[in-house]
Formats: C-alpha cells, sequence, structure tokens
C-alpha cells in the first residue's frame, strides 16, 4: 500500500479545496510577487501540516470545512515561508524537485518573498474570528521555528555531540510545528480539552520522529528520490542525529569529526563522512529514536476517535517510519 497516498484519502477533497485557498493566498496584483508565490505553491509538497489540522479538526464536534480551510492554509504558508528562508541558509538548489527560491531569483528576493508569504499566512487567520489564542500560538511557532533555526545555525561545523541539543533544536524545529497543527485544528472544532492534548501530544511525538527521518533521508537518499539535496546537513556543518551516533561509536570518528569541522569540505570528503556514518551503526539508532517516538504518538492518539480519523493518523505514524521522501 502506498501510505503517502491513503493516510489522506479521508480528507481527499478538503485538501482538493486547501489548494485553492493556498494559490488565492499568494495572489499578487505584481508580477513577479505573483511567479513566486505560484511557483512556491505549485510545487507541491505532503501538505502533511495542514492535513494534520483538518485531520484533528475532523475529530471535533463543531467541523466545518469553511471555517477550517483559512488557518490550514496559513499553516501550509508558515511552512512554505519558513522553507524559502531554510534554503537560502542552506544554499539549497532544489526542493520539492524543482529550483528554490534562491536558485530562481536570488537571496535578496528570496528572503522577501519569504516575509511576503508569512503576511499572507497572517493575513489569511486574521480574516477568520478565531480569537487571540490561535494567533498567540502562530505567533509562537513562528518564534520556536526561527529560535530552531538559529540554536542550529550557532553549532554549525562544531561537531557537537550532544544528543539534548539536538533534540531541542528539532523539538523547535519541527515537533512543535506539527503539535500546533493538530491541537489548533482540535481547538477551532470545539474539541474537549483533554482530548486536544492528547492529539498534541501525537503531534509532538510524530514531529520529533519526522524531522528524525528527515535527517537519515539526507544520509541515505539520493537528490531525485528526496527532491532537494542530499548529503547537505554534512555539507552544511549540520550534525544530525546519525552522525553523533557515529562520532561517538564508529572506529573512524577521528577522521569523521576533522571532516564535519571544516567548512572547506569537498565532494571527496562528504562523501567519505557519509560513508563512515553508514558503517556505523548511526542510521539504525536513529532509526531506533524515531520508532520509539512513533510508538508513543500512537499510545497517546484518543481513542475515542471517529475510526477513519484514528486510522488515518495511524497511517501517518506508519508512513514516517517508513518514508523514502
Ligand atoms: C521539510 O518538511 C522540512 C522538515 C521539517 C524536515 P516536509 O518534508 O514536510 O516538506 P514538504 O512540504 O513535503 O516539501
Ligand atoms: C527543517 O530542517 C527546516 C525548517 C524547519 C525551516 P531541514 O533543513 O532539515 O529541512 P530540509 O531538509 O531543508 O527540508
Ligand atoms: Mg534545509
Ligand atoms: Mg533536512
Amino acid at each position: 500500500m502506498d501510505l503517502s497516498n491513503a493516510m489522506f484519502d479521508t480528507i481527499k477533497r478538503d485538501l482538493e479545496q486547501l489548494e485553492d485557498e493556498l494559490l488565492a493566498a499568494v495572489d499578487s496584483p505584481v508580477d513577479i510577487v505573483q511567479e513566486i508565490g505560484e511557483h512556491l505553491v505549485s510545487a507541491g509538497g505532503k501538505r502533511i501540516r495542514p492535513a494534520l489540522c483538518l485531520l484533528a479538526a475532523h475529530g471535533g464536534p463543531d467541523f466545518e470545512l469553511k471555517r477550517l480551510l483559512p488557518l490550514a492554509a496559513s499553516l501550509e504558508l508558515i511552512h512554505t515561508a519558513s522553507l524559502v528562508h531554510d534554503d537560502v541558509i542552506d544554499e539549497a538548489g532544489t526542493r520539492r524537485g524543482v529550483p528554490t527560491a534562491n536558485a530562481k531569483w536570488g537571496n535578496q528576493i528570496s528572503i522577501l518573498s519569504g516575509d511576503y508569504i508569512f503576511a499572507q499566512a497572517f493575513r489569511l487567520v486574521s480574516a477568520k474570528d478565531y480569537g487571540n489564542y490561535i494567533y498567540h500560538r502562530l505567533a509562537e511557532l513562528v518564534g520556536d521555528l526561527s529560535t530552531g533555526e538559529i540554536i542550529q545555525n550557532r553549532q554549525v561545523y562544531m561537531a557537537s555531540r550532544d544528543v539534548e541539543d539536538y533534540y531541542n533544536r528539532i523539538q523547535k524545529k519541527t515537533a512543535d510545528f506539527l503539535e500546533i497543527c493538530c491541537e489548533l485544528g482540535g481547538v477551532v472544532s470545539g474539541m474537549p480539552k483533554e482530548k486536544t492534548k492528547r492529539l498534541a501530544e501525537y503531534g509532538h511525538c510524530i514531529g520529533m520522529a519526522f524531522q528524525i527521518t528527515d535527517d537519515i533521508l539526507d544520509i541515505e537518499q539520493t537528490e531525485e528520490k528526496i527532491g532537494k539535496p542530499a548529503g547537505n546537513d554534512i555539507r552544511q556543518g549540520i550534525v544530525t542525529l546519525p552522525v553523533i551516533r557515529a562520532l561517538n561509536e564508529s572506529p573512524d570518528r577521528e577522521e569523521l569529526e576533522r571532516i564535519v569541522t571544516d567548512s572547506d569540505m569537498t565532494d571527496e570528503m562528504l562523501e567519505r563522512a557519509i560513508s563512515i556514518v553508514k558503517a556505523s551503526d548511526g542510521v539504525d539508532f536513529a532509526k531506533a529514536r524515531a520508532d520509539e517516538y512513533l510508538q508513543r504518538a500512537r499510545e497517546a492518539l484518543p481513542e475515542d476517535l471517529p475510526e477513519d480519523i484514528r486510522e488515518a493518523f495511524l497511517m501517518v505514524a506508519d508512513f514516517i517510519a517508513e518514508r523514502d521522501f
């Protein structure tokens, strides 16, 4: 079974409408702004954040698609804007299988486009009366994303072996985001507090696993498969869980440390670093941590969700365990 398709089957129609909402949100009378917005939205992506929000909302008593769509779209736009900025920082040339904004229009336009998309996200939600709590959480989300990236940036080419540090930054970069998507879907559709809390815990746990598996893909996969540069974390001096494990355990750990702390890393050095990590148990170790988080996520799911929604959330966890893109 192709989990990436099946997991969102129950909300297929919602997601089709989401695409229209996204395109409308980046509409602009200024040609270049319009072109960039369209390029970014039509490149697609997994849409996992708005999907989680919609799935959560289906579990509440007051679900109403029209009311949910701007929130779901704003979550995807915040994600898109953060990726536009992330690709400038990571000097990435591809994303979702197409050229990045920085590759097409340069860094300056990309930073400004990211700002523009953040603004459109907040414009969308401000048009609905969601209440202060939702706005507060969205602002916190952008704060967490930036903080996570700042912490990461301060540690590049340092071969930091601190696992707690790693968990802390992936929580801010990714887990907080997936948590907020689940939580806010529940809040807007009137879900009881206790149930929403359990869904938020589910979101946190799949978020931790999602970033760990993203970091594994960077080591194991090709650019064709993941639609973005492979091996780019090590090249950029970002030390992820499999690498931390290899820095601690590999017989070649001293050579690995020399490579990952060298900002003039050549392609050959990068290849060598990847092969050292692959020869170690770094990837297996990271997979085992991701699996633990996914098990915690499954256990956090409220039992009394509608069956198809519960099933979809379980499939998302399975997808993260097995994903190769
Ligand atoms: C990429 O997120 C950034 C991470 C947090 C790993 P996704 O893997 O959800 O990216 P798209 O939206 O599918 O392109
Ligand atoms: C996630 O980290 C980026 C953000 C949360 C903005 P990555 O740097 O690992 O994401 P990719 O691999 O570029 O998609
Ligand atoms: Mg990146
Ligand atoms: Mg990555």
